[in-house]
């Protein structure tokens, strides 16, 4: 009596003339028609996945280094610091970076500065307006370029010391802190911090639009005290 041995595929093949696919799928015990249909349950799956994996991706956009994350900008000492009254756009005070959509604001204590507060007082109002305090004893904060009246552009104004909205009008002070015109707060601003490398960073991802129009008793700096024509 003779034991016949199973017969691979590829003896399959060749003895039969074709055929070793359906000698391997026999010997699986599976029929063609279950193979077509996990192939078509794999194909559905892959196209499924497919559209997760592009929904994710534009719910959670890859923004590294871009507006929307955080951005890391120039060299602390880039920004050079100024008293209030001194600020000049790009060169004292007040730098504007178009990557981040923000004035970068250096405030030096002393001199023309004049802080209304003190204390914890102080620390709770430069807080609230996400303030950077430096171990030097200057100040920073990142000011969103965006009027809170309407969404125009605001420039920094030289000769007001301050912003001046040319759309409506809306005015605020070297801190952003509201001043007058329609603006129902305060300029938005952008967490801020320095790297390892001493570079400022800003993250454009997180915005504090809490900053209320101040009165007497919550300003923090003083108004700057001179006249700005509309343009
Ligand atoms: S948009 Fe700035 S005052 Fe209206």
């Amino acid at each position: 009596m003779s034991i016949q041995t199973p017969r691979t595929p590829q003896e399959y093949e060749v003895l039969s003339g074709g055929g070793a696919e359906n000698a391997q799928l026999s010997r699986k015990g599976l029929s063609r028609r279950q193979v077509l249909r996990r192939a078509v349950g794999i194909t559905v799956g892959l196209v499924a996945l497919e559209g997760v994996v592009e929904g994710l991706a534009m719910l959670y956009p890859n923004l590294a280094g871009q507006f929307g994350s955080v951005i890391v900008l120039k060299a602390k000492s880039t920004y050079v610091a100024a008293e209030q009254k001194a600020f000049a756009i790009d060169q004292a005070g007040m730098f504007y970076e178009a990557a981040a959509k923000s004035y970068i604001m250096h405030l030096k204590p002393g001199g023309s500065t004049t802080l209304l507060m003190s204390g914890t007082q102080l620390d709770d109002a430069m807080s609230a307006e996400s303030w950077t305090k430096d171990s030097d004893g200057t100040y920073w904060a990142a000011l969103y370029q965006v009027c809170v009246h309407l969404g125009c552009k605001v420039p920094f104004r030289n000769d007001c010391n301050s912003f001046k909205c040319p759309c409506h009008g809306s005015h605020y002070n070297i801190d952003g802190e509201y001043l007058d015109g329609p603006a129902p707060r305060s300029l938005d601003r952008f967490s801020m911090s320095f790297d390892s490398n001493g570079n400022v960073a800003v993250d454009t991802g997180k915005l504090n639009q809490r900053v209320e129009r101040p009165d007497v008793g919550t300003r923090i700096l003083q108004v700057p005290g001179v006249q700005c024509s509309a343009q």
